[in-house]
């Protein structure tokens, strides 16, 4: 397989202007006016082989819509090259752009007057997409997606859920190779969440189109992605498959034991990390290859009614790795 999207180098600075308080800050910036940068890409570099479903995760600020908007040519970066499909992306040929998706959960790009059915035509237009290819996908995307009747709906009276499913048609009416999702599941409750998880991934795995999804939500990367970044303050904490991170940061799980009777503390020490006592259930930190043998252990000493194992969640794991790059709780949303 090839690589559709490679990224060398990258590098993003913002410049904001700041002004002092005051009339004195007006007249200081008048002559020397003050900036404030932030380095918002620090020479970040991966690739991206096609039909890839990839996440990419971070906290606030962490650069994930700045690296979106570069791949799809909304932002030029200060340094670093950059290829999609080819393409140098902010050469905004159109060529790339009709092979390209991008919806972002927090700003949609269907006119918020209009109804789905009276925006979509003006997509065909501005994509050239032909008639009856159009009416194909658009028939086939709106049973997919179950909006037949929401259709007329002015898109301000849709949902957001229902909005999302909306934004998401008319990202895939001329049917990008590459589709770029930045927070597709904000805001919405858990029911709306689960269901355009799964009509993403439904539609990546019959598809092929290869994704980079950007999300806090944890559950987002689990249900769609099989690769992940991790970014933090413009910089590649981790690149690799998502069972790997596992492996990586948290490489225990948590063994609990009901037992027969209460036993002595002291006794279980040898078998692991003690995380919790309570009279006659004991659960155990225990290395993920020493899972097997430390059962053996304590089954071989004491009566044991109940076993149960709980592997760290990717949420254990992702705060794990943040943490260990000096990345703070309080910065979490
Ligand atoms: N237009 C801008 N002008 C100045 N600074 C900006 C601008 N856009 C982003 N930044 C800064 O660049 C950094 C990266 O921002 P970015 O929006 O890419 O983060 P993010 O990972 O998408 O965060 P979030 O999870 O909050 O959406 C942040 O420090 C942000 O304040
Ligand atoms: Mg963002």
């Amino acid at each position: 397989m090839s690589s559709v999207i490679s990224v060398q180098g990258l590098t993003k600075i913002y410049k904001t202007p700041v002004r002092e308080m005051g009339v004195k800050g007006v007249i200081k910036s008048l002559f020397a006016r003050q900036y404030r940068t932030v380095l918002a890409l620090d020479h970040i570099s991966f690739s991206v082989e096609e039909g890839t479903s990839l996440g990419y995760l971070g906290p606030n600020g962490a650069g994930k819509t700045t690296t979106l908007k570069v791949l799809s040519g909304l932002l030029f970066p200060d340094d670093g090259q950059v290829q999609v499909l080819g393409f140098n992306p902010w050469e905004h040929k159109n060529a790339f752009k009709k092979q390209i998706g991008f919806v972002m959960g927090q700003k949609g790009q269907l006119w918020w007057d209009l109804s789905a059915q009276d925006s979509f035509p003006l997509l065909r237009e501005m994509y050239e997409i032909p008639v009856r290819k159009y009416k194909s996908v658009l028939d086939e995307l709106v049973e997919r997606f179950a909006v037949a009747d929401l259709l007329g709906v002015p898109v301000r009276n849709l949902s957001l859920g229902e909005r999302m499913k909306m934004e998401l048609i008319a990202a895939l009416l001329h049917e990008p190779r590459v589709l770029f999702l930045d927070e597709p599941t904000i805001g919405l409750d858990v029911m709306a969440q689960h269901e355009i998880r799964a009509l993403l991934k439904e539609y990546q795995r019959q598809r092929g189109v290869t994704l980079i999804l950007a999300s806090h939500y944890m559950r987002d990367v689990e249900a769609l992605c099989e690769r992940v970044i991790l970014i933090h303050k413009g910089k590649i904490l981790f690149d690799g498959m998502l069972d790997e991170i596992a492996k990586r940061y948290v490489p225990y799980k948590d063994l609990t034991f009901t037992l027969l009777e209460p036993v002595n503390r002291a006794s279980f020490t040898i078998f692991g990390e003690i995380r919790s006592w309570d009279n006659n259930r004991v659960t155990l930190v225990v290395k993920q290859e020493q899972v097997s043998q430390a059962i053996q252990a304590v089954i071989n000493r004491h009566s044991v009614v109940d076993i149960s194992v709980r592997e760290p969640t990717l949420e254990d794991v992702i705060h794990k790795a943040f943490s260990s790059f000096g990345y703070e709780r309080e910065n979490e949303q």
